[in-house]
């Protein structure tokens, strides 16, 4: 839903029925535990890469580092790899990479598209009256000047070089014959689909390849970039959930020790009990979308066919009814033994959405913040910077963001000690 200002109309959250079942059919499989576990070994590269990159970054910045702009970094190349298998190196201080300029379009545009006033107005026109979003957007865009057009000429550049990516691995494949199970990455994986089925092959066409995979890059790094750099913010914030999140992590074993995604799910319950509270503290998607198939009744109101729903998980979130004292920072709440948890509706926390078109990258996203944390917090431990603005101005857009970044210190840690 919260891609529908850039992403051209065949990607998988804007079609619908047939199509949609059989592409999210298809690349459901890359989000299965043994294909996630797989994962593991390449996201902690990254991951690694980026830790190392912080030392340096805060000597440029007063000692600070911006963990959110770390953070987007670290998910754009986590993305790069599993989604084109290309490496971005967005975290690495020197050197280029072929695709550096794309993706710092990308990260431009993830950053600054808004929703308040400064947004395209064809997207404010979407929310009140959204039959007439798709005429507005297309006159719109081609006024020079309005966000609108702006917005258009980023798409446009980004989808031409999404093409050429997906353009590029075809001839691979063509040239070094199927290639299958030489790559694991997304594209590979909906390319080999392609290959093996007629029927495929026609629902994916190659602009619907392109446009899949372009949707991956974009709903995978700013929302998990925001929920690594606020869960770190929070717990900078609250000295005693550092404290159980230290022990949690150097009981699972000293520093440079790798969690497989099996021991990720089981062994690290508080870190759980973390990330699902700072998802709910800052919830990252402030609206979900639906559209009405059929006249149906809903709570008492007959909505025609055609209908926009317009859910929103950040009001949800902060309902005293299922969240005692919503507006304190308090993991312990989402603990499984828990009176609070116990109780609570199972729809009261949908940070991911809910039904068969939730996020499809849900345990992707989950296993790569929980594998930074870890590693983190194996290394540093981090203190709000005083040149950090408090509490942080929030910036309403495609998903939530930081207006000004996140700030933190980062204290190295000697082995065995906080
Ligand atoms: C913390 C990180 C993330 C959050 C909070 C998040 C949240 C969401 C939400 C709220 C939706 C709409 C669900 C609905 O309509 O009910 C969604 C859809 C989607 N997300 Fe995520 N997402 C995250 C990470 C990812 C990642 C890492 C990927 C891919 C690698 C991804 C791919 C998608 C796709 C493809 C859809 C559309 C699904 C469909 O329409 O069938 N997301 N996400």
């Amino acid at each position: 839903m919260y891609l529908i200002l850039k992403l051209p109309t065949l990607a998988l959250h804007l079609i619908r029925d047939e199509r949609w079942s059989a592409m999210r059919n298809t690349i459901i499989s890359l989000y299965q535990p043994s294909h996630l576990a797989g994962l593991i070994p390449t996201m902690q590269r990254c991951i690694e890469r980026a830790a190392d990159a912080i030392p340096a970054a805060a000597a440029q910045e007063h000692g600070d580092v911006d963990l959110s702009d770390l953070s987007l970094k670290l998910a754009t190349d986590v993305i790069g790899q599993a989604a084109f298998g290309v490496d971005f190196g967005l975290t690495v201080t020197s050197g280029g990479c072929e695709a550096a300029e794309f993706v710092r379009e990308h990260v431009h545009s993830t950053t600054t598209l808004r929703m308040d006033l400064s947004a395209p107005l064809s997207v404010a026109l979407g929310l009140v009256a959204p039959a007439l979003q798709g005429s507005a957007r297309r006159l719109l865009r081609r006024v020079p000047g309005t966000a609108d057009w702006r917005v258009a000429r980023t798409n446009d550049r980004l989808r031409a070089r999404v093409d050429e990516i997906v353009a590029a691995r075809h001839r691979e494949r063509g040239r070094d014959g199927d290639g299958e199970g030489a790559r694991r990455d997304f594209l590979s994986a909906v390319l080999d689909a392609r290959d093996r089925s007629a029927a495929l092959r026609e629902l994916l066409t190659p602009e619907h390849v392109s446009a899949l995979t372009y949707e991956h890059l974009l709903a995978g790094s700013a929302t998990t970039a925001f929920t690594l750099s606020s869960a770190v913010y929070l717990v900078a914030g609250h000295p005693e959930v550092e404290a159980k999140l230290l022990a949690e992590v150097d009981a699972f074993g000293p520093p440079g020790t790798v969690p497989t995604a099996d021991e990720l799910q089981h062994r690290f319950p508080y870190l759980d009990q973390v990330i699902k509270e700072a998802m709910r503290f800052y919830t990252v998607s402030p609206l979900i979308a639906r559209v009405t198939s059929q006249q149906v009744e809903l709570g008492g109101y007959k909505l025609p066919k055609g209908t926009w729903l317009w859910m929103a998980p950040g009001v949800l979130a902060r309902d005293a009814a299922s969240f005692t004292d919503p507006g304190t920072f308090r993991p312990e709440r989402f603990d499984l033994a828990g009176e609070e948890q116990r109780r609570r509706h199972p729809c009261a926390h949908i940070p991911f959405g809910v039904g068969p078109r939730a996020c499809v990258g849900q345990r992707f996203a989950l296993q790569e913040v929980k594998l930074s944390v870890v590693h983190l917090y194996q290394r540093f431990v981090f203190r709000r910077s005083p040149r950090m603005e408090s509490p942080p101005e929030l910036q309403f857009g495609i998903v939530l963001s930081f207006r000004h970044g996140v700030k933190l210190v980062a204290v190295e840690r000697r082995v065995g000690t906080a």
